[in-house]
């Protein structure tokens, strides 16, 4: 029998790659050049397979195909708002993503983002680096205590949990905890955490903010003016979610007015374009989406897609069917 044609969008992992290409007639994309909205509407019509990841925007357009041979979607990373689910749907494709293999090394780089903002580290760098750097002094760069503050975890699923335990038996945090459904009590205890009603309550008890909620429509811009107004004028807003969820406008202006701490962001609304009021604000730390940048989350990213298709092929249920 053949082997299903399957589409793979960037370069992932050698042993990931190698093991695809021995399971399937699989094309890898050697120059890793993410494809147009065009190629994507292509590999629709020609694949049994596409394999996707955050950078390619598979818009209502890719689905606009008479009869796709695409009969999955099987996407390498947890979050997916770059895929049109409705576009999807019309079609009965099945979506899968890569749940639970990236969350420890998301929520490592949401805490390294917190205590970096938190600490200045970003400024120190760029201030030795320009050849700055006077020596030591009691005033210089002085920072905040992180140690027994209060962080608020906005979305409360598998990596705000692991940023939860960090934060909590780490640096003996106190929790609270905004999710759209109510944790069990059993898991809150895990970190002694508090769940709130909403983020009116949630804003303004906080002393760091760390946002863990899906991206999309339905969260796009869920952090604006008005949210910002409400966090305490000294405290720091974290990003590893998705870009959309902060209005970019408005938290430059917070930055720049100093009605916050400050803020550490590893998603950016339309990244890799990075908007350039962010640009000059020194209150801000910022990194190229590294959240699952390591080889052992990224290698076991790659053979949870591979256990969706083999599943998907033998006519199981793949376990991280998202639709
Ligand atoms: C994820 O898995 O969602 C990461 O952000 C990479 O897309």
């Amino acid at each position: 029998m053949a082997k299903p044609k399957v589409l793979v969008t960037r370069r992932w992992p050698a042993a990931v790659e190698a093991q695809l290409s021995e399971t399937f007639d699989a094309v890898l994309n050697t120059g890793d050049k993410p494809l147009s909205e065009a190629e994507l509407r292509d590999a629709m019509k020609s694949y049994d397979a596409v394999l996707p990841t955050v950078t390619d925007t598979v818009s209502a357009k890719a689905f606009d195909v008479a009869n796709p041979q695409a009969r999955i979607l099987a996407n390498y990373g947890v979050g997916y708002s770059h895929i049109d689910m409705h576009g999807a749907a019309g079609h009965g494709m099945t979506v899968t993503n890569t749940p639970d293999v990236l969350s420890e090394c998301t929520a490592d780089i949401a805490m390294t983002l917190l205590l970096m903002v938190a600490r200045r580290a970003g400024e120190g760098e760029r201030e030795l680096r320009a050849g700055e750097w006077t020596g030591w002094r009691p005033t210089h760069l002085v920072g905040t205590k992180v140690s027994g503050k209060t962080l608020g975890i906005v979305g409360f699923g598998r990596i705000g949990q692991e940023m939860a335990r960090r934060a909590h038996h780490g640096f003996g945090m106190k929790i609270v905890v905004q999710n759209r459904s109510r944790v069990s009590p059993d898991i809150l205890a895990r970190y002694n955490a508090t769940q709130v009603g909403n983020l009116e309550e949630l804003m303004p008890q906080c002393d760091f903010v760390s946002l863990h909620c899906p991206g999309g429509a339905a969260n796009r811009h869920l952090i604006n003016t008005r949210m910002l107004n409400l966090m305490k004028p000294d405290a720091f807003l974290i990003n590893t979610a998705r870009g959309e969820v902060i209005d970019e406008l408005a938290l430059s202006r917070a930055l720049w007015f100093e009605t916050i701490g400050g803020a550490a962001l590893d998603v950016f609304d339309g990244e890799p374009r990075i908007n350039p009021d962010l640009l000059d604000c020194d209150n801000l730390v910022m990194l190229p989406h590294l959240g699952s940048a390591t080889r052992e989350a990224r290698e076991a990213m790659g053979f949870r897609v591979l256990d969706n298709l083999n599943d998907f092929f033998a006519g199981r249920e793949p376990r991280d069917r998202v639709m």
